[in-house]
């Protein structure tokens, strides 16, 4: 049977989670919150498919009211980001399995509140919402980093990412991913170097640098940490990873997904988006053109909210899910504390100083 689910956000961005929500086998929404009810209730009356009925009056404007009145059992968080820590704890305390969109907080002090929640409720799945580990390109790519048939180990990689996202609202107001310091790591990095860390765990080391680009017509106005950056990794065996990003730069055919190269013991990995190519001695030995980011990433967040689901009722890949995405930000905020002190950070000492809480 279905979870009963809450769901928060309705408009924009966070809709298109909603009908994800809606398409997906093992969750149902049992209720809805936003702040801004009138719009949400035109946004759930816009939904297509196997709506349950009365939803559309089913809308509150806080957690705890839907959950008064809604026997959930896991919540979706998908409001504007400056407020995902308290919502996710609020969530926890309410009993929740919860699944936020990254990022789920925007400081340590959040970070440690929440996973100080967490180890209250252990018995809650929590998970940081990453939806693009999840399509097929991205699948495969994880599939030959850690299988049999794969590279074997890792001996080094990069990861370039570049579009040009123009971060100003209808309104003329700005996305808080133009205007909280760092957020670049959290925001944008984040989506490349979770598909990493759901494939090799988190780094040993980073050393990281940002960009300070200013173009007013992206809403690029000097905010630091907010257009760009690069980072060094180094996995326990040695391996170092490259990643260079940026949201403030040209269009370019591989997107959100960006262009990756692997070199392993056992063969290569070259990745352009939805193209892979597997590599052993000098001969291409398998090459697949697979599903990439689905055009407004309903279906992306479908197989997520699916996975949880699973992780919830049977527990499958419950600790990797939980403990990945969880990993994914520890590595972002090392990231920004590598940029910030212009040193090389110690991720695996900053994530038990995180998590020991
Ligand atoms: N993973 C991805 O691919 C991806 C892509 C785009 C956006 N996002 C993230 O998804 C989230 C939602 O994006 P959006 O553009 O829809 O954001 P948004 O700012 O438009 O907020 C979505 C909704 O949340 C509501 N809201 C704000 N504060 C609330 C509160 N305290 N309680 C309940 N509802 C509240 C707003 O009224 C709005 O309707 C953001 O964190 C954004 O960074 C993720």
């Amino acid at each position: 049977m279905a979870i009963p689910t809450i769901h928060v956000g309705c408009t924009h961005f966070a809709l298109g989670r909603l009908q994800a929500l809606v398409n997906c086998e093992g969750l149902s929404p049992v209720a809805c919150v936003d702040i801004n009810l009138a719009e949400a209730r035109e946004g759930v009356a816009s939904l297509e498919g196997d709506v349950p009925e009365g939803l559309g009056e089913r809308i509150y404007t806080t957690i705890t009211a839907a959950r008064e009145r809604h026997g959930a059992e896991a919540c979706l968080i998908y409001a504007s980001t400056p407020v995902h820590a308290q919502l996710v704890v609020e969530s926890l305390n309410l009993g929740m399995h919860t699944l936020c969109v990254k990022p789920i907080a925007t400081t340590s002090e959040e970070f440690r509140e929440i996973i100080k929640t967490h180890k209250a409720h252990p018995d809650l799945v929590l998970v940081q919402g990453q939806n693009k580990r999840w399509n097929p390109a991205a699948s495969k790519m994880r599939e030959w980093l850690r299988g049999a048939d794969g590279i074997g180990e890792m001996l080094g990689g990069e990861c370039r990412f570049w579009i040009r996202q123009n971060l100003w609202r209808a309104d003329n107001s700005r996305y808080p991913d133009s205007y909280v310091e760092g957020i670049f790591f959290h925001a944008a990095t984040a989506h490349q170097l979770d598909q990493l860390v759901a494939a090799k765990g988190l780094p040993k080391y980073v050393t990281a640098r940002i960009h300070q680009r200013e173009d007013r017509e992206i809403a690029q106005t000097g905010v630091w940490g907010t257009a760009g950056a690069q980072a060094l990794l180094e996995y326990p065996n040695g391996a170092p990873f490259c990643y260079t990003g940026t949201n403030a730069s040209h269009a370019n055919p591989f997107g959100w997904s960006g262009h990756w190269t692997f070199l392993g013991e056992d063969g290569d990995i070259r990745r352009d988006a939805g193209h892979l190519q597997l590599f052993r001695k000098g001969e291409c030995v398998e090459e697949c053109q697979l599903q990439d980011l689905h055009p407004g990433l309903v279906e992306d967040d479908r197989l997520q909210f699916d996975a949880f689901a699973a992780a919830i009722s049977t527990g499958k890949d419950r600790k990797w899910l939980q403990e990945s995405t969880l990993g994914t930000w520890i590595l972002m905020e090392a990231c920004i504390a590598s940029a910030r002190s212009s040193t090389r950070v110690d991720v695996e000492s900053m994530s038990a100083e995180l998590m020991d809480v």
